[in-house]
């Protein structure tokens, strides 16, 4: 059953007219609890905040998928706004990017134009931008464009997912050269050719990853809410000295709070990706579908 929810929910994650709505009639369903607010005024707010409790963040203008050139543009226009209120407001946050947001979809050269864009202004202001991986068949574009540009710029890293059979082969690949990546288990719908049906195989596949980025010259961040994986890092860290400016925790925000706060009390660096925007809809669908538990809490606050 929830196997079969969990594929209902990434379907719909999809879906341009539910996309279209969501946009129109602000943050409802629920959204607020994983969305930090509609504005970068709103999300540097929910940043200072987090800040003072001793976390810092990583914000994500939200918006994937774009087909039209002047949303591309844009969408890069926001992320350097977003990049000044950080560096204006002295908070302690980096910036996450999608690139089909940028143009990937539309013309390879636009999305690369409008990373070069985000990636200067970033260096100068000196913010490290991570740039998240979408669905498989995204994969490989996305590592191409990230070759080339960690070649020009030293501030950009971007992340793998346990589930895709590739993984190891693409960590290794990369960890040899000293890179920022952040380590997830994967968010979309994916077919069993490229990626594990299986839960326990994906975890598997997590530990693997971990390890050979932590062990590898790189930056780690360890992103995920699994307490056992996230015991098994801490463990990992302690054996191996692995020093604490070559790693931190991270975690979405408002999920597993309570957790997020026993990492700081603990001592750990733990960063929390913090979206804000009106495109929330894909973004909310998938925290739905990694916890359909979360479809009843949805359904008991429309009712209420
Ligand atoms: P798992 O799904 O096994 O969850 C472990 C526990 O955490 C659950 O038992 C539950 O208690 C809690 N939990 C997890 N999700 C929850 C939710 N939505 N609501 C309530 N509780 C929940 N993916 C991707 O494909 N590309 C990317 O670029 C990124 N980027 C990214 C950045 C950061 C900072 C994080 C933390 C995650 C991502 N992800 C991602 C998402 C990632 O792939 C994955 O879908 C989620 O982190 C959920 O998986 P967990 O590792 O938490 O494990």
């Amino acid at each position: 059953m929830e196997q079969w929810m969990r594929s209902v929910l990434l379907s719909l994650a999809k879906n341009r007219a539910a996309n279209r709505w969501a946009k129109r009639y602000g943050l409802r369903l629920g959204a607020r609890r994983f969305v930090a607010g509609e504005t970068i005024d709103e999300a540097i707010r929910a940043v200072a905040q987090l800040n003072r409790q001793g976390m810092a963040a990583t914000l994500d203008h939200l918006g994937e998928f774009v087909g039209d050139e002047r949303e591309a543009r844009q969408a890069a226009d926001a992320c350097v706004t977003a990049l000044t209120a950080i560096h204006q407001a002295q908070v302690d946050s980096t910036l996450s990017v999608k690139l089909t947001q940028l143009g990937l979809d539309i013309d390879r050269e636009l999305c690369l134009e409008n990373m070069r864009r985000i990636l200067g202004h970033a260096r100068d202001l000196g913010i490290r931008v991570t740039i998240d991986m979408e669905d498989h068949p995204r994969c490989q574009a996305t590592l191409d464009l990230f070759d080339i540009l960690r070649a020009e710029y030293d501030n950009v890293g971007t992340v793998i997912q346990a589930y895709l059979y590739r993984s190891l082969d693409d960590v290794l690949r990369l960890a040899a050269d000293g890179v920022h990546l952040r380590i997830v288990k994967g968010a979309y719908k994916e077919p069993p050719e490229v990626a594990y049906p299986e839960k326990a195989d994906v975890d598997a596949n997590y530990i693997k990853l971990m390890e050979a980025q932590l062990l590898s010259p790189g930056f780690t961040a360890v992103a995920t809410h699994d307490e056992r994986i996230i015991e098994h890092a801490k463990r990992f860290i302690a054996e191996h000295g692995v020093a604490r400016d070559r790693y931190e925790f991270q975690m979405l925000y408002g999920i597993r709070t309570q957790l997020q706060q026993q990492l700081v009390r603990e001592g750990y660096p733990l960063r929390l990706y913090v979206p804000y925007g009106n495109d929330w809809y894909g973004y909310f669908m998938r925290r739905l579908a990694e916890r359909p538990a979360n479809v009843w809490f949805v359904l008991r606050g429309a009712l209420r």
